[in-house]
Order: C-alpha cells, then sequence, then structure tokens
C-alpha cells in the first residue's frame, strides 16, 4: 500500500508542476495576444483620424476636435479619448472619462518627444484599463500633440481566470485518473503478481496436496524476469524433495540414517501438513525469577530431552504444566509461549495447576504412588483416595486445555507422554473419536505382580487403552504390560500382533527405544579444546588435582542409584589405593521432587556418603567425589562428558536413561567409557559399555578399575561400536518410527 500511496503522490505533484507550468505559459501568451489586439485595435483607430487632428490641434480648432473625440471615444470597448497639446495638456476629451484619465499626462509628453506609441495596462478608479497614446504628427511627422485611447481591459482578466478555472479542473481531471490508473496499474502489475507469487512460493514451500509443482503464476508481468529464476528454483525444490522423500522411505527400508533434515521431510510426507500435538506433564522450557529478571531453564529429565529436538523439527504444540515462578508473565493469556526462546521454533500451551493440584497429583500420585510401583528399587508406592481423586482431574485438565487446541484440526495426531498422564487417552477419545493418539511410558513396566497393587490398576489400563499406540523403551516392558492387560481386564489379546482389543478399540502395544540427537548443536557446542586441556581446566574449576575424572550425571532420584556409585568409589579407592590422588568422580546431580519426603531424604543421604569417602580419602589438593548439586545446561554437562575417563551410569531400575546415550554422543574421539547398570534399558543396546549390577558394590569397583586401564584399542573399539549404534539409533528414528507407526493406524471407522 505504501508505495502505491508514494507513486500517487510523486505522480500527483509531477501532474501539479506540469499544469501549473502549462497554464502560466498559456495565460502569458493569451494576455500578450489580447493586448497585441488592443494594441492593433488602437493603431487602426489612430490611424484613421491621424490626418485630421494635427490640422485642428494646430488651428485650435476645439470644438472640432470635441466633436471627434465623443464620435470616435464610444466604441466597443473603448470608454473614451483624450487629446493632449505638445506640453501633455488635456485639449479635449471623451465626457464619460474619468477625471483621473483627463489629467496632464507625462506619459503623453514622452510620447510626443520620442515620437512613439505606447500601450499600458492601468488600474483607472478601479478598473482594469488599457491606456494607448500614440503621437499625433503633421506631414513633416512632427508631433503637435498625442491622442490617448483608453480601453476598458477588464474582460482580459476575466478571460485569463477562466483559463486557470478551466487548467485547475483539467488537473482535478486528470489526477483523478492518474490515481485511479496507478492502483490499477500497482494491483494489476506489481502487488497482484508479488502476492500471487508469494502464495505460489509458501505452496511450493509447505507443499500443499493440491500444488501442481513448478506452474509459477506470472504471465508476461513486470515480475516476468524473475520467472525463469523462480522456475528453476521451485524446480531444484521439488527435485531435492523428492529424493529426500525417497531418501526418508529408503530410510525408513533400509534403516539408514536419520538426520533432523530427514526426519523433517518424513514429517512433511507423514503429517501432510497437520500438526503434532504432544502433551506431557513437564514443560519443556520453565521461566524462572532471578532477582529482578526472568531466566529460562530446561528442566532435567528424559521427556523433555529427547521431545524438544522433535519438536524443534515438526513445530506444533505442547500442552505441559506451567510449573515456574515466572511462567504465567512469560505467557499470553491463553498461557501460550513460543520456544526455543533463543530460537522460537514450536509452541509451548502452559495448562495451570493449584497447589493441592499439584501435591495430589504430581507429588502424590504420580511420583509417590505411580513411579515407584514401576520402578522394582524397594521403595514402597503410597496410594491414597485424595491423591486419586486429583490425579483424575487434573488429567481432566489436561484434556480440556488439549481439546481446545485440536478444535479445529481434522484428525489430529496426539503423543501423549508419560505416567502423569495414563487417563488421557481415552478422556481424548471420549471426546475426539476420529484423534490418533499415541501414548508413550518412559519409565518401566514391572510386572503384573507388582502392579497389581494399585488400587485404581483397571482404570489406569482402561485410560492407557484408550491409545491407539502405546510404547514402551524396549520388548521386556511391552511384555509385562500385555501380562498385566490379560490379568486384569476383560479384553482381546493378540499376542502376534501386540494388541489389545475392547469392544471397537484396538490399541498396539510396541517398543520405540528412546535416544538423543546425533547434532553436536543439540547436545552442546563442540568443545574446541581437547580432552586434556578441558580435563585441566574443569579440575582448575572445582579445584582439585587429579589425573583421571569421571562422570555421573542425574536426576537426583532413588532410581539412579547414586548412593551405590559412591559406595563403589569407595571400595575401589580401597581395594586400589594406587588411585588415590589420581581418580576425581564429578556427580553433576540436578535436585528433583523436593516436595517429597523421599527425595530430600536421598539428598541428605547423598551428601553425608560424599562426605564420609571424601574424609576418609581426601588429601591437601586431591578429592575423590566432587559432588555439584545444581541443574546444569547441556552445553555445562557436555563438557564433563568429553573431559572424563568415564561415565558411570548406575540406576536400579531405569525406562532408558538418556545420559548414558548423551555421554557416548560426546565421545567423537571415542575415548571415553561407560559403566552401565544392566537395569537401564539403554543396557540393551549399548552391549559394549561395562555392564555392572549396581547392587553389586565389588563388581562395580572393578568396572571402576578397568574403565580406567582398559587397552587403548580397546576402549576406542568399544566406544565406536556405541558410537555408531546412538548414531543410527537416533531421536530422529525414535520420532519417525513412533510417528510413523501412529499415522498408519487404522481408526474403526476407516
Ligand atoms: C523421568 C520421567 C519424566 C520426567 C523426568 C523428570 O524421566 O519419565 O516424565 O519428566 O523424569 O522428572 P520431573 O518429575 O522433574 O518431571
Amino acid at each position: 500500500m505504501k508505495i502505491t500511496i508514494r507513486l500517487i503522490v510523486s505522480l500527483v505533484i509531477v501532474v501539479a508542476l506540469v499544469a501549473l507550468a502549462f497554464s502560466l505559459y498559456q495565460v502569458n501568451r493569451e494576455r500578450d495576444r489580447l493586448a497585441g489586439d488592443l494594441e492593433r485595435r488602437s493603431l487602426i483607430l489612430a490611424e484613421s483620424f491621424q490626418e485630421s487632428l494635427a490640422p485642428l490641434i494646430q488651428s485650435s480648432g476645439d470644438l472640432r476636435l470635441k466633436r471627434i473625440v465623443d464620435r470616435f471615444g464610444n466604441r466597443e470597448r473603448l470608454k473614451g479619448i483624450v487629446i493632449f497639446d505638445r506640453q501633455g495638456t488635456v485639449i479635449t476629451a471623451t465626457g464619460s472619462l474619468s477625471l483621473n484619465a483627463k489629467r496632464p499626462s507625462a506619459q503623453a509628453v514622452n510620447t510626443i518627444l520620442e515620437n512613439r506609441s505606447v500601450g499600458n495596462f492601468l488600474t483607472i478608479d478601479g478598473q482594469q484599463t488599457y491606456v494607448f497614446i500614440t503621437p499625433i504628427a503633421e506631414e513633416n511627422n512632427e508631433a503637435v500633440g498625442a491622442l490617448a485611447m483608453f480601453y476598458d481591459s477588464s474582460y482580459i482578466d476575466v478571460h485569463l481566470r477562466e483559463i486557470w478555472k478551466h487548467n485547475l479542473i483539467q488537473f482535478m481531471i486528470l489526477s483523478i485518473l492518474v490515481v485511479f490508473a496507478t492502483v490499477l496499474v500497482v494491483r494489476w502489475s506489481i502487488t497482484g503478481p508479488i502476492a500471487r507469487l508469494a502464495e505460489w512460493m509458501r505452496d511450493v514451500r509447505t507443499v500443499r496436496p493440491d500444488t501442481t509443482g513448478c506452474d509459477v503464476p506470472l504471465r508476461g508481468d513486470i515480475l516476468s524476469p524473475l520467472v525463469s529464476e523462480v522456475t528453476e528454483l521451485a524446480q531444484s525444490l521439488s527435485i531435492a524433495r523428492k529424493r529426500a522423500e525417497e531418501e526418508a522411505r529408503l530410510r525408513l527400508k533400509s534403516e539408514s540414517l536419520w538426520t533432523p533434515e530427514g526426519l523433517k521431510e518424513y514429517m512433511r510426507t507423514a503429517l501432510k501438513g497437520k500438526k503434532l500435538f504432544v502433551v506431557s506433564n513437564r514443560e519443556p522450557y520453565m521461566h524462572v525469577k532471578e532477582g529482578r529478571s526472568v531466566k529460562s531453564i530446561v528442566p532435567a529429565g528424559g521427556v523433555v530431552t529427547a521431545l524438544d529436538p522433535v519438536m524443534r523439527i515438526c513445530d506444533g504444540v505442547w500442552v505441559a504444566h506451567g510449573s515456574g515462578d515466572a511462567d504465567r508473565e512469560t505467557a499470553d493469556v491463553d498461557g501460550k509461549v513460543r520456544v526455543p526462546p533463543e530460537e522460537p521454533a514450536y509452541t509451548l500451551k502452559r495448562v495451570w495447576l493449584t497447589k493441592e493440584e499439584e501435591d495430589g497429583y504430581y507429588n502424590g500420585f504420580s511420583n509417590e504412588g505411580l513411579w515407584p510401583l514401576c520402578h522394582i528399587t524397594h521403595t514402597r508406592p503410597e496410594f491414597r483416595q485424595e491423591d486419586w481423586i486429583c490425579y483424575q482431574k487434573v488429567n481432566q485438565i489436561f484434556v480440556e486445555a488439549l481439546l481446545t487446541e485440536i478444535e479445529s484440526e481434522e484428525a489430529p495426531l496426539v503423543l501423549v507422554q508419560d505416567y502423569h498422564l495414563a487417563l488421557l487417552p481415552l478422556l481424548i477419545k471420549k471426546e475426539r473419536p476420529d484423534a490418533k493418539v499415541a501414548l508413550f511410558w518412559h519409565i518401566p513396566w514391572s510386572n503384573p505382580e507388582s502392579f497389581g497393587i494399585c488400587p485404581w490398576r483397571q482404570e489406569i489400563l482402561m485410560g492407557m487403552l484408550g491409545a491407539d499406540l502405546i510404547g514402551f523403551h524396549i520388548q521386556f516392558f511391552c511384555n509385562n504390560f500385555l501380562d498385566t492387560v490379560d490379568r486384569f481386564l476383560e479384553s482381546q489379546i493378540d499376542w502376534e500382533e501386540f494388541s489389545v482389543r475392547r469392544g471397537e478399540h484396538r490399541a498396539l502395544i510396541k517398543p520405540f527405544p528412546i535416544s538423543v540427537g546425533f547434532d553436536e548443536g543439540i547436545v552442546g557446542p563442540k568443545e574446541p579444546q581437547d580432552r586434556a586441556t578441558l580435563r585441566e581446566t574443569i579440575l582448575k574449576e572445582i579445584g582439585v588435582q587429579a589425573t583421571h575424572i569421571g562422570v555421573g550425571v542425574d536426576r537426583i532420584d532413588y532410581t539412579k542409584g547414586i548412593p551405590e556409585r559412591f559406595r563403589a568409589i569407595e571400595r575401589f579407592l580401597e581395594k586400589y589405593p594406587e588411585f588415590v590422588e589420581d581418580l576425581t568422580f564429578i556427580e553433576l546431580g540436578a535436585p528433583s521432587r523436593d516436595h517429597i519426603r523421599k527425595y530430600r531424604e536421598l539428598i541428605a543421604e547423598t551428601e553425608e556418603i560424599v562426605e564420609k569417602v571424601n574424609r576418609r580419602f581426601q588429601t591437601r589438593k586431591w578429592k575423590p567425589i566432587v559432588f555439584l548439586k545444581a541443574l546444569h545446561s547441556h552445553e555445562e554437562i557436555n563438557r564433563y562428558y568429553k573431559a572424563a575417563d568415564f561415565c558411570m551410569v548406575t540406576s536400579l531400575h531405569d525406562g532408558m536413561n538418556l545420559v548414558a546415550k548423551e555421554f557416548v554422543v560426546a565421545q567423537s574421539d571415542h575415548s571415553g567409557v561407560l559403566i552401565l547398570s544392566q537395569f537401564a534399558g539403554a543396557s540393551r543396546e549399548l552391549r559394549d559399555a561395562l555392564i555392572v549390577n549396581p547392587y553389586d558394590i565389588e563388581e562395580m569397583a572393578d568396572a571402576i578399575k578397568s574403565a580406567l586401564t582398559l587397552d587403548v584399542s580397546e576402549r576406542r573399539e568399544r566406544m565406536r561400536r556405541m558410537h555408531t549404534i546412538v548414531k543410527e539409533h537416533n531421536i530422529y528414528r525414535w520420532a519417525g518410527k513412533l510417528i510413523g507407526e501412529l499415522t498408519h493406524v487404522r481408526l474403526a471407522d476407516e
């Protein structure tokens, strides 16, 4: 619009200037022409009685002169005539002339002296008058007097005003035409084609199903020079896309490498322009107050680590509990905020819960009930009726938030995450049977006996089975789940297909081993320093002198086997004293769920063990264990991964454990060693780790010794193999497989 206005204003100014110049020229010419006319007419008149006037002036024939003057002085527009003698004194004048005209005239004297006629426009008595003075000469050409003729010249001004008026109207009509023509031309030739081109380019970019590909909607327009370039660009894009689609298809078949680009392309085809909806309890970005400012933090935990890279690629909406103390002020009225804050790629919709709801649903039922129920870690689950009521209520709150988001989406794809939202699939399906719903269970599924102690086991199973697809990390958990359903629910189980049918609805149960992004950018920036320099820097930062570093990274949770790990370090130093002052183990522990007594007790217990081991072995410049209790960013953690000789993952029970995979990814030089619990899902894939039983302290102490003394080539070979596995079985593959499977699910009425 701006360009149209600019164009119109400039054109109108140009037209105005041209019209003004033209009018001035025309008016001047017209004035000259009319003045010339008057002069000519005056000369003819003067000549007609020139001869008779001179002798009369000589002979002072005033009466006759008066008669002549009266006779000629009344012609069209001639107001009167005055005759002067040689001194410029009025001899006679037309009676009707005003007194001002009849005065002695210096001009008349000049005319006589110079013997030359003069015409002038004057205002006499407020009237525009043309005065023409001409000498009256004898035969010998000597002037004896002068004749002045007074014409009413006001008609010239009237005529010139008419010309101005006329030209102004012309100018206005021209301006309207210019505005009209400019708007039309700009629309037809500039903004129209640009809008069509932009729409076409958007279609090409987003591949709307009805887009034919490379047919540029421009023909002979002002933008036509662009056509060939844009057409080529579109053709290249189309070819590249076809190749990528083909690659994605082949990748699915041949299991070759999944990349962010590949997943993006695959999603474009699989989702057909639809958005992806994720629902989880934990949000991927939390805003918290720090003094007067607000900062965004990434909470610790597998769900966020795994799904954020996927959402960055796929876009869509992630519904989660807004638990940061600055979450409300950073979201809009609908609780929405685009994330990641530094490079927004998808929408986070926050759900608000009261303190009581959070207590009953999150701390109570989810983390004191279901969490220990699913993890066999000898922590007794606690089930309270009021927590269960809260859990149902909050699941309802989440479903309502989601339903608003998917309202206008036809057959939406929804990925529900984890044990906090077990009832969600059924609640969604009740309202939106057309939705395709997957539930991914990020924690283990123990066995029917353990699960059977839950008073609301049937409700939970029914809620979960509302999903079309239920994913676990490993086959073992799928088997346990089907056994549990078999034991507690009336249903039809297909052991071959691994599905549960209840009425018309069928839920598929499948393993999808979750993973991490195989992209340095996602795990953290590439560390420019080599391992030795980095190790030195870190040791300086923590104020310890040592030769080797071991690292542990955990959310401080009793399932992670942190005290067991420290006991193993104590035993290692006891058993292999040559490593005193040689190895320092750094634990990066993120405090978690601190409203729950068990977790507070665990922190106290952990600190106590650290203190005990340190007191026993530490020297002036060295300590065996450095416990850094804080939430560390992925970038910080990555530095420790890269500097460490080994990493210990000693979970007592764990769905997958992504720390193990993150550590492997960070070993670009294949140098580190992974010590991994046999009870972590990751041990199924990372078989080249030093696999340990975390309850066996002796075995763990020996594993630490092996990690530090392993032959370099074997160490590298083991890590190289694991590196390849994680690289291939990355998070993009996980998302591609899970979402691919979900899109292929056939609903009951399809
Ligand atoms: C595990 C759970 C996740 C959870 C994470 C962190 O990985 O499977 O659902 O988000 O722990 O726990 P938190 O209670 O802090 O969300």
